[in-house]
């Protein structure tokens, strides 16, 4: 393959540094007869994993200490094994809950439903999982709980010291999610009240050290609450070793124009010259990922021969049960599975089978600018310590090789050695607020794993105040914060729908909440363009995408909720079930705060003002002499255009609102609404008070 220059970097073992007291260094080897995985009793399987060694091990440590932090390869079984180890071990007796936590929601499902299988019980009896808007355990039968750390945040709302809870596994947290920080610093304040509480931190590449230094505070404050319970204060540490196989790196001899078209040829020719074993793909979101699968499905109905025996397959978050099963089943004899991933398949979960592994060197991650108070969500280059974790899903069940569309050079001298922790380029509006709703007055002084900016933060404060959820002394207003706080939702979408209760279109505006928490209703793809975007020309509003989404709920009711027509209508049918699904929770949600449940029976001035209610803050109006759409955000003259997905494009109203930005040659702004600047100054007079009347116009 002259494409292609061979590398000399090898993924490593976890290395875990052993200098410090308290720590304990425990080795061993990965079972080299895990490539007859799958013909193995599900007993036998659970005792190869590299885990399965240190059992004895990790459930002395969890015994002993108030915080065990365990280290180990992606797939040496953490995730699924620790919590079955410490429900054996009697953690789970006596009405107690076991959490396991996750960044990803996908992740969530994925690993509960696999530990249902190993234990034999049906998901959602003993074993279960919670995800926003899906709740799948039963209460008084549920032990082991699968949740995302956000929704662990969200439970401390009712019950502050977690106290159901006998363990708590705070897993891939060197993913160093926002909400795992957040828990993380909240975790260590409930251990000093409730001593008993055992924490369980795991992660493929943890730097151990800082996070050990982490829990260890404690001690330096003379706390001895702990010691009465016989406990050690210390965090211990263990490191699961269970290296895979040596995994052979190529690069890209030269830069590669387009990420996508290049994954897909590189996917081919492994296809056609190298022996079987399933290939891994990494790019960074639904849009490249269903293009990518576009591309090599059409390769494999033109180019029958070559391309015949390959399966190609999405994952990506909002994927159906049926689809995510599809993923993990294996792969029939003859044939070769292809999966396109986001960066979840990069350590949340496991595909046996994988031999192969493409990586395009990015993926999708959140950058705010606290200055221009701008955040989106941008395709970025991944760091070092990323494309390591890549290549080494290649070496899961034999030797591999994998692919990286970048050269060399690009990877030794310009990617960065680790990625920064997501608190660090968020907007912290969210975060703030809830600290707030759980008592946490002093948040510049919260004992953070890692700080996040003083400027984000001012910010942060600053729209929760304009938006009346803060008051002026910083504390949450009553009622409107307590209500924001209660909807597991931004807060500006959570605005939104408490200002629809008094405009008196909230049926509408739940509506609107409800598609705008699903990835994109819409079928898309490569070669699918000109049919979705006449489709959507059927729903198109005059006043914009948050109407034309009710357009097409109202079709979609009126069709009996059928899948034949979505489909004609190039509509997603499982992201529309999704919304009813969300829409009957937040209308409960929305009930229990005490709003009125009310249609304004098509009049959208009430939907539009609603809207700018909570989103005042991403005002745009277009520049006056702008030929292409350029339009200024009000507040930061920030430049911006409409998304090619609006039903705006090319309409460019004077003024708008947008829900969200992404950036990729341009900031383009995605689902878009027209509105009457006046209504600015209306929505929100203090973070408006500098412009002068005269200028809205
Ligand atoms: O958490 P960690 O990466 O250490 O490993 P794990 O997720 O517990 O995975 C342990 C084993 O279970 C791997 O061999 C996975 O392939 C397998 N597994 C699976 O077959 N299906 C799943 N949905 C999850 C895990
Ligand atoms: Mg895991």
């Amino acid at each position: 393959m002259s494409f292609w220059k061979p590398g000399t970097e090898r993924p490593q073992g976890r290395v875990v540094d052993d200098e410090e007291g308290g720590v304990l260094f425990l080795s061993g080897s990965h079972s080299s007869s895990s490539s007859s995985y799958g013909y193995a009793s599900i007993e036998k399987q659970r005792q190869r994993l590299p885990v399965y060694k240190y059992r004895t091990a990790i459930l002395y440590l969890v015994e002993t200490h108030a915080t065990t932090i365990v280290v180990g390869e992606t797939g040496s079984g953490k995730t699924t094994q620790i919590p079955q180890y410490l429900k054996e071990a009697g953690w789970a007796a006596g009405g107690r809950l076991i959490a396991c936590t996750q960044p990803r929601r996908l992740a969530v499902q994925t690993v509960a439903s696999r530990v249902a299988e190993e234990m034999g019980v049906k998901l959602g009896d003993e074993v279960g999982y919670t995800i926003r808007f899906e709740d799948v355990t039963k209460p008084d039968v549920t032990v082991l709980k699968f949740l995302t750390d956000g929704v662990l945040l969200r439970e401390m709302m009712d019950d502050p010291l977690l106290t159901k809870y006998s363990v708590i596994m705070v897993d891939e947290a060197h993913e160093r999610s926002i909400s795992t920080d957040i828990l993380l610093g909240l975790l260590k304040k409930i251990q000093r009240r409730r001593p008993e509480l055992r924490l369980i931190i795991s992660s493929a590449t943890i730097e151990a050290k800082s996070m050990s230094d982490f829990f260890r505070m404690r001690k330096k404050r003379r706390e001895p609450e702990n010691e009465e319970h016989g406990l050690e204060v210390e965090p211990a540490i263990l490191s699961v070793e269970g290296r895979g196989f040596n995994v052979q790196i190529n690069y890209a001899e030269e830069p590669v124009p387009d990420y996508v078209q290049a994954a897909v040829s590189t996917v081919l020719l492994i296809h056609e010259r190298e022996p079987t074993g399933d290939v891994l793909l990494f790019l960074t979101g639904q849009d490249d990922i269903d293009a990518a699968v576009q591309l090599l499905s059409d390769e494999v109905q033109t180019n029958g021969k070559q391309s015949s025996g390959l399966i190609v397959l999405p994952l990506y978050s909002g994927l159906s049960r049926a689809e995510q099963e599809l993923v993990f089943s294996p792969t029939p004899r003859g044939k070769r599975k292809v999966v396109i991933s986001t960066n979840i398949a990069e350590t949340s979960l496991t595909l046996e089978g994988v031999v192969y592994v493409v990586d395009s060197g990015f993926s999708k991650q959140r950058f705010y600018n606290p200055i221009s108070d701008i955040e989106n969500l941008v395709v970025a280059p991944i760091s070092k310590a990323s494309a390591r974790q890549r290549a080494g899903r290649a070496g899961r069940v034999r030797p591999g090789k994998c692919y990286r569309l970048y050269t060399e050079e690009y990877f030794l001298k310009h990617m960065s050695n680790e990625g920064i922790p997501e608190i660090q380029r968020s907007n912290m509006v969210s975060c703030v607020i809830q600290l707030k709703a759980l008592g946490i007055d002093n948040i510049l002084g919260f004992d953070w794993p890692a700080s996040p900016s003083p400027e984000a933060m001012i910010r942060a404060l600053e729209i929760l105040y304009s938006l009346g959820v803060l008051d002026d002394d910083a504390k949450l207003t009553s009622p409107t914060g307590f209500q924001v706080a209660e909807i597991p939702l931004d807060p500006m979408v959570s605005k939104m729908i408490i200002a629809s209760s008094e405009l008196g279109c909230s049926q509408e505006i739940i509506t609107i909440a409800a598609v705008l928490s699903v990835q994109s209703i819409w079928i898309s793809g490569r070669g699918m363009q000109k049919e979705s975007d006449e489709a959507k020309l059927r729903f198109a509003a005059a006043e914009g995408d948050h109407v034309t989404f009710l357009n097409i709920y109202k079709g979609f009711h009126q069709s009996g909720k059928s899948s034949q027509w979505c489909h004609k209508n190039y509509i997603n049918y499982h992201a529309m079930r999704k919304v009813l699904e969300v829409r009957d929770q937040l209308k409960r949600i929305a009930q229990r705060i005490g709003l009125v449940l009310k249609s304004c029976d098509g009049d959208m001035q009430a939907v539009r003002k609603a809207v700018c209610a909570g989103f005042f803050a991403n005002a745009c109006h277009l520049e006056a002499y702008s030929h292409n759409g350029m339009y200024k955000t009000l507040r930061g003259s920030q430049e911006v255009y409409i998304h090619p997905s609006s039903v705006l494009f090319r309409v460019n109203p004077k003024w708008v609102i947008y829900n969200s930005l992404v950036s990729t040659d341009r900031q383009y702004m995605r689902n878009v609404i027209t509105i009457d600047p006046s209504w600015l100054l209306e929505a929100a007079p203090h973070f408006y008070q500098l412009l002068k009347p005269d200028s809205l116009h």
